[in-house]
């Protein structure tokens, strides 16, 4: 990893990026690049780059545009970071001239730090080689730019931190070894996690999320956050996710093509870990509530069948007609948990939870399901905001009516083939009480990139993390 730091002098040394935006046309600033360019000679290496390299020193002069919004700054931090990446290793002097706002400086350190992510602890040979870097990003008052980025490198970790385990392969991350993970992470920074086991699940009869793991050698886990920095009488918002270690299907086993991308159906989860990673690194004065379904989708002798009926926590039964839509078998007991427990103002669910999504919406869309205007207009300004794109989904009693069952109170498929994401959303509604308030968001498209995006490189993106801490921190901390 390269280390950041705001100065106020430029250091010494014979490697140099200055970001050039097209507000400084006509400024003092102007002139001086003009004499730069006049004195050493630059080679256009594209329409934005300028670079002069010889043996004793390199200056890049990157063209930005016209940055306005905070991500357009976390882009202009990635490219500093895309574009010294075949620098050799040393001190790197960033200037974006006369840019002062100290949340502006933050986001350029923002998007450096995410773009130095990867995901290669299990390579011993063939690693990409990275060049750990200073950078060193002069700013006319570094206390105060400094100050604004804590708030940003809280919201890096924790992005972070859902990269990780989202990235994990299947066998190094399982329902046991992922709840350990995240209550060794969690409770030092101050996030109470109980951790509700296979026993503990059969006494409070949680059938749903027993029935899935069932198959699967593995123990299933119930995983319960609890972050009080809030008002004492301010009730908590509540993140349920999906935590599908892997998804085989089950019984009605997938494809074996691709089947190894069900690795990340557990990235749900991974945002909910990963937020309460942030919001409590960053102290954030507010009462939030977790909870992840951690379970093995397996085939075998064990394993639940189509047309198994389940009792579910909440009492509902649920006739099984593919063992492949496990995710919504099991958020349902999670979803039940959070409304029997606790007392939330809202519950925002996340999961992997469709390929019907994928096909609506590749990766460019999430797809946000709510009966509640108000609640998908915040999450839709959150989700522009930080570029986690967010696109309304319908929910409508047709799609209701496809999930009843002929034996049972409910059935996890629709009928026919159409409208997947909307009938699996419909599912989950049923085990959200009428009065509550509740956003479903399918984020089967967007977990995993396989192009590689402005902040990120390709593999998980842990999407949901930034959004969702700047939804918390728009509607409970302004
Ligand atoms: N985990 C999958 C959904 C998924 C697919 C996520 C592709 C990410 C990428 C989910 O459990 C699933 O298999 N859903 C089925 C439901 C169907 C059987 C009703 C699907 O989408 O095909
Ligand atoms: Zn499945
Ligand atoms: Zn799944």
């Amino acid at each position: 990893m390269s280390s950041y730091v705001f100065e106020k002098i430029a250091p010494q040394t014979d490697m140099h990026v200055i970001c050039v935006h097209a507000e400084e046309k006509n400024s003092a600033l102007s002139e001086m690049l003009h004499r730069l360019i006049k004195q050493h000679e630059f080679k256009a290496e594209s329409d934005d780059i300028l670079i002069h390299q010889t043996p004793d020193e390199t200056i890049l002069l990157l063209g930005v545009g016209t940055p306005k919004t905070i991500y357009d700054f976390e882009k202009i931090g990635a490219a500093v970071f895309k574009n010294t990446q075949k620098w050799k290793e040393g001190k790197i002097s960033v200037a974006i001239p006369e840019v002062n706002n100290p949340d502006q400086l933050a986001a350029v350190m923002s998007g450096l730090a995410l773009r130095d992510w990867r995901f290669d602890s299990l390579k011993t040979k063939t690693k990409k080689p990275v060049k750990n870097h200073d950078y060193v990003i002069v700013v006319k008052d570094p206390a105060e730019a400094t100050k604004a980025y804590a708030v940003f490198d809280a919201m890096v970790q924790g992005n972070q931190a859902t990269r990780e385990v989202v990235s994990l392969p299947p066998n190094m991350i399982y329902p046991e070894s992922y709840a350990h993970r995240i209550r060794d992470e969690l409770t030092p920074l101050g996030v109470k996690v109980t951790l509700i086991d296979q026993k503990k699940l059969k006494e409070l009869g949680c059938n749903g999320i027993l029935a899935v793991g069932e198959g699967s050698e593995k123990d299933s886990y119930l995983v319960i956050l609890e972050y009080s920095n809030g008002p004492a009488n301010q009730d908590p918002l509540a993140f349920v996710g999906k935590g599908v270690t892997f998804d085989t299907g089950g019984i009605s086993i997938k494809p074996s093509a691709h089947m190894d991308d069900m690795k990340y159906d557990m990235a749900g989860s991974g945002v909910v870990y990963g937020l309460f990673k942030t919001l409590a690194l960053r102290k954030a004065k507010v009462n939030v509530i977790g909870a992840l379904a951690l379970v093995e989708n397996m085939p075998s002798g064990s394993a639940y069948r189509p047309a198994d009926v389940i009792t579910s926590y909440s009492g509902q039964t649920i006739e099984v007609l593919n063992t492949d839509a496990e995710g919504r078998v099991v958020l349902a007991d999670a979803l039940w948990y959070v409304q029997k427990h606790f007392k939330p103002q809202l519950i925002i669910d996340l999961a992997t939870l469709t390929g019907a999504m994928t096909v609506a919406l590749g990766s460019e869309f999430a797809g946000i399901f709510s009966d509640d205007d108000e609640l998908v207009a915040q999450l839709i300004e959150a989700s522009n905001f930080v570029e986690e794109k967010l696109w309304r989904m319908p929910l409508h009693k047709a799609f209701d009516k496809d999930i009843d069952s002929t034996v049972a109170d409910v059935q996890n498929t629709g009928t026919g083939r159409g409208a997947g994401s909307s009938t699996a959303a419909h599912f989950l509604k049923r085990f959200v009480k009428d009065d509550m308030k509740w956003a479903h968001l399918d984020i089967a498209g967007v977990a995993w990139d396989t192009k590689g995006r402005d902040l990120f490189e390709k593999g998980a993106t842990g999407f949901g993390v930034r959004m969702l801490n700047r939804f918390i921190e728009k509607i409970l901390e302004k």
